[in-house]
């Protein structure tokens, strides 16, 4: 079976195409970074149109870099949400129309499933069960995973997501978006010790005989960010260096000692690691480290598949449709329409 996967849920057009004997045979991305850069952030009426402008001229690349034509196609994923509403209409409309045209089951898919799954394109990939850190610019959640669509929350982020703590203490910084990559680049030139940020939730000890805390909160440790910034005055670039080092450490601390509870607390084998934040090279050296302590196997997507992409969603798309999922078609809409496009029915 072959199927072709649309991700369109934020800034990243992507389209790729998975087959379920030959593995991954297209994929391609286009990032809208620079759209938004001026903005510090995503802009979502922006996104929607620009996705617009290269959903179709992506897929056909797609399709002529795999060499398929569209008989080739067996079933079309796309991811159905969470995300900007905007922004997946474009995805979903153009996956559900070629569905339709090329009389193909079609399945929306959920983008946080999309990423829990992303290291199963990898060779040797990971088999249920196992636990799921999943880390991305929405959400920060650890979960256990019992087998396709089986997902437990074990803990999750109260207030902001990993990577939007990336994200929002980058723009404290000046630093650019997105703030992951910007703050890692920034770290590697820091000096340790400099500078010490909170680890927020991670001081409730497990001596009570209480489950440990496994829910994540990051609002703090960006105010604590804030607030040394303001204390500073201003900025020379060691000195940005220095607290996006600090920064990173304690965010790749939260998420080693959560893992690490939650690794004590269900006895997982396997720890999958996913979405985002998990392309930070410090935090997979961290989780590595931790695996080798607890005998535990710990699976990443390849850096380019941990952020947003087509083939998470192909892949995805693939078990579900074997399940024998599908969805009907349904929906039209029109963010802008001129009354006098208007024709007399005839
Ligand atoms: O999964 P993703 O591409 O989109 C969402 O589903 O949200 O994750 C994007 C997030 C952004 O917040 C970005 O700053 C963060 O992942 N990110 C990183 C790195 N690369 C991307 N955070 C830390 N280190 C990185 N190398
Ligand atoms: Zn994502």
């Amino acid at each position: 079976m072959r199927v072709l996967g649309i991700e369109t849920s934020c800034d990243d057009t992507g389209v790729a195409i998975f087959d379920s004997e030959l593995g991954l045979l297209a994929h391609r991305l286009y990032s809208q970074t620079a759209l938004h850069a001026d903005y510090g952030g995503v802009v979502p009426e922006l996104a929607s149109r620009d996705h617009v402008r290269k959903a179709l001229p992506l897929l056909r690349t797609v399709m002529t870099d795999a060499g398929c034509a569209p008989a080739d196609i067996n079933g079309i994923a796309y991811t159905a949400g969470p995300g900007l509403a905007g922004a997946l209409l474009v995805g979903a409309a153009l996956g559900q129309s070629l569905a339709f045209a090329w009389g193909i089951p079609a399945v929306g898919i959920h983008h946080m499933e999309g990423h829990l799954l992303s290291p199963m394109l990898e060779p040797d990939p990971p088999p249920f069960p196992f636990l799921a850190l999943l880390v991305s610019g929405g959400h920060t959640l650890l979960a256990n995973v019992k087998g396709l669509g089986q997902y437990r929350i074990v803990g999750e982020s109260i207030d902001d997501a990993a990577g939007e703590a990336f994200d929002k203490t980058a723009k404290l910084l000046g630093l650019g978006y997105p703030g992951g990559p910007a703050i890692a680049t920034a770290a590697l030139k820091g000096s340790a010790g400099r500078f010490r940020f909170p680890r927020p939730m991670t001081d409730r000890h497990r001596t009570h005989g209480a489950a440990p805390g496994l829910d994540f909160s990051f609002s703090g440790l960006k105010t604590a960010v804030a607030t040394e910034v303001a204390r500073l005055g201003s900025l020379d670039s060691q000195t940005i260096a220095d607290v996006a080092l600090a920064f990173e450490q304690a965010v790749v601390d939260v998420l080693a000692i959560k893992c690490e509870w939650a690794i004590e607390a269900t006895g997982a084998e396997r720890l999958v690691v996913a979405g985002g934040v998990s392309a930070n090279q410090s935090l997979r050296a961290r989780l590595n480290e931790l695996g080798k302590r607890f005998r535990v196997r710990v699976y990443f997507p390849r850096p380019a598949f941990s952020t947003d992409n087509g083939a998470m969603i192909a892949y995805a798309g693939l078990l579900r449709l074997q399940a024998g999922v599908s969805e009907p078609a349904s929906f039209n809409v029109h963010a802008r329409w001129a009354i006098e496009d208007l024709t007399a029915p005839s």
